[in-house]
């Protein structure tokens, strides 16, 4: 029997839905939660990242802006601007979308933007807090959605061994951190395979809960699964298909096809982590604006 289908559009759906109330509270207090997303140069995905993210928030009545910077923008002016939205009380969070062009030192720039407007979980500050397990702390919107997935799909981690593979900062080590709580969703065992992994097969196929985030397109195959597994894909890949009007289509890190005919459960491409990485960071903008000291 072919893998159940875990449904982040759907899932996604609701929990925005639910976020609509405290969104609804804090506007009779007064307060429109706002996020500003910074894009520098024309990268494509990372434009269309950005162009949903600041659809979403329309969508769900949250204030936004867009700020596009040239590819050439110095580094002193990106920290400029990052200090300006800082300082701005109409915005309670702020994302620079990664990657940057190389003349800019990210890890300055991450640690520049204040850690309570911080919705993207990436300051040292809000690193340490989601590893201690502080719930005022930002958790990443990717492993945060994995989570909620995994929670809102009766998936228990509790007792059993989640495999992340991908040590990435943005996925990979935010979602171990997150797997290792105490709490829903957490009190996993927690193995993180990366590209110095060795027989990289025999450590998948020991996973309850296979969480791919290491941008191969259709890396892991059916062989690396254990029956049963429940299987996040965490990745978004273009890969060329003349046959689409756009020249390329998306796969994840997983074989999808082969994977479904072994998993208990799996998340589509498009249509699975996707929908609920934005999700996340609207409720992340929405508690940014709720802890807001100046509120
Ligand atoms: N690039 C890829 N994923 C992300 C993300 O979650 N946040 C930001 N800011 N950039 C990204």
């Amino acid at each position: 029997m072919p893998a159940r289908l875990i449904d982040g559009t759907a899932i996604g759906d609701r929990l925005r839905a639910e976020l609509q109330a405290e969104i609804r509270a804090l506007r009779e207090r007064g307060i429109t939660p706002g996020l500003a997303a910074v894009l520098v140069g024309d990268n494509p995905a990372s434009a269309t990242y950005v162009r949903m993210k600041g659809k979403a928030c329309e969508d769900a009545g949250l204030y936004h802006e867009t700020i596009r910077l040239p590819r050439d923008t110095s580094e002193t002016e990106l920290l400029a601007l990052v200090d300006r939205l800082n300082a701005d009380p109409k915005i309670h969070g702020i994302l620079v979308q990664l990657p940057l062009p190389t003349q800019i030192h990210t890890q300055r720039v991450l640690q520049r933007v204040a850690p309570c407007k911080d919705v993207d979980g990436f300051h040292p500050e809000n690193v340490g807090k989601v590893f201690v397990g502080d719930p005022t702390g930002f958790r990443p919107a990717t492993p945060y959605g994995v989570q909620q997935l995994l929670v809102r799909s009766d998936i228990d981690t509790t007792g059993r061994h989640a495999v992340i593979v991908g040590r990435s900062t943005v996925v990979g080590r935010p979602m171990a951190a997150l797997l290792l709580q105490d709490g829903p969703g957490g009190n996993a065992t927690v193995t993180v395979c990366h590209s110095r992994t060795r027989d990289i097969k025999s450590v998948t196929r020991q996973a309850d809960i296979l969480i791919v985030a290491m941008g191969k397109p259709e890396f892991v195959t059916g062989d690396m699964i254990k029956p049963g597994a429940a299987v996040i894909d965490v990745g978004t890949n273009r890969v060329q298909d003349p046959t689409t009007k756009t020249g390329y289509r998306l796969v994840g890190d997983v074989k999808f096809a082969e994977a479904q005919q072994v998993a208990g459960a799996i998340t589509p491409v498009p249509g699975g982590v996707g929908p609920m990485t934005i999700t996340m960071l609207l409720c992340n903008t929405v508690q940014a604006a709720r802890q807001c000291r100046t509120a």
